[in-house]
């Protein structure tokens, strides 16, 4: 349908699960796609993606949580196009303990990870934004982030706290014509959500009425709303993916 077309898109933590999908979905859509990788080899990827879908999809190498890496990273896309269009803050790490478990190691690897590498992201990426008067920042909480679950004390803190970035991150912005969103998925199959068990997928299966796990590309759909200008009146809103869980 082209809903991106020629837009420039970075999507954060696209060597797999939602951040591939939402790679592929985007390049599908006509978008020209800057997917990040913090290691793995995606350039192949890459190039088989321009091809079958006839638009750019370029492999940026970068940590989230290191901002002279990600500050290349930009200069990067404004030398090539001079713009962003969107941004997808994807890049994430769970780690699951109970209380009194939690190590400082833990609190401060979910923290710089999905909480300071998504403030720095939103700040660079702004600054791009806002000499277009345009964009779509797009960030990925969690259904725990809002509804909390037992044993993630810590990540669902550090997505709640990406909730809570997306309402601010939202307000402020929206004067210089960005618009800032998140999705909070719930139990997708990815090799994140893998790491758990299959004895407590199992168990976590009776609790989604829909009666699945829902997919990486039904997460990446609701991305692709949010980038398009299909959403252009939405902003600060926090959109469920879940096929109704309850928690
Ligand atoms: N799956 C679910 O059920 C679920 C539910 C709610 C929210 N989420 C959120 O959705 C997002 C994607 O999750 P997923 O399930 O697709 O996870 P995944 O399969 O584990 O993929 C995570 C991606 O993030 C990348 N990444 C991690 N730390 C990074 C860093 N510092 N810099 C750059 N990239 C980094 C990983 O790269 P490597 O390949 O190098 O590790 C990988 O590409 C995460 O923010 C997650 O918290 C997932």
């Amino acid at each position: 349908m082209n809903l991106l077309q020629e837009k420039v898109c970075l999507v954060t933590g696209a060597s797999r699960g939602i951040g591939l999908a939402t790679v592929k979905k985007f390049a599908s859509e006509g978008a020209i796609v800057y997917a990040n990788s913090r290691g793995t080899n995606i350039d192949e990827m890459c190039t088989h993606l321009s091809s079958e879908y006839q638009t750019p999809v370029k492999a940026l190498y970068f940590d989230v949580k290191n901002e002279y890496e990600a500050r290349n990273a930009m200069l990067q896309i404004k030398k090539d196009f001079g713009r962003l269009d969107v941004l997808v803050n994807n890049a994430g790490i769970m780690k699951d303990a109970l209380i009194g478990m939690i190590s400082t190691t833990v609190m401060q690897e979910l923290f710089e990870t999905n909480v300071f590498g998504v403030i720095n992201m939103i700040q660079l990426a702004c600054k791009l934004m806002k000499s277009k008067k345009s964009g779509s920042i797009i960030n990925i909480s969690s259904i725990v982030g809002i509804e909390g679950n037992p044993g993630q004390m810590v990540y669902s803190a550090s997505k709640g706290a990406v909730a809570a970035i997306t309402k601010t991150a939202s307000k402020e912005l929206i004067s210089e014509g960005i618009r800032v969103n998140a999705i909070a998925p719930g139990m997708i199959d990815t090799d994140m959500f893998r790491s758990i068990g299959e004895d407590k997928i199992k168990s976590y299966l009776k609790d989604i009425r829909i009666g699945r796990l829902g997919t990486p590309e039904e997460v990446a759909d609701a991305i692709v709303f949010l980038a398009s200008d299909y959403s252009k009146y939405i902003t600060g809103e926090i959109l469920g993916v879940n096929g109704s869980v309850k928690l």
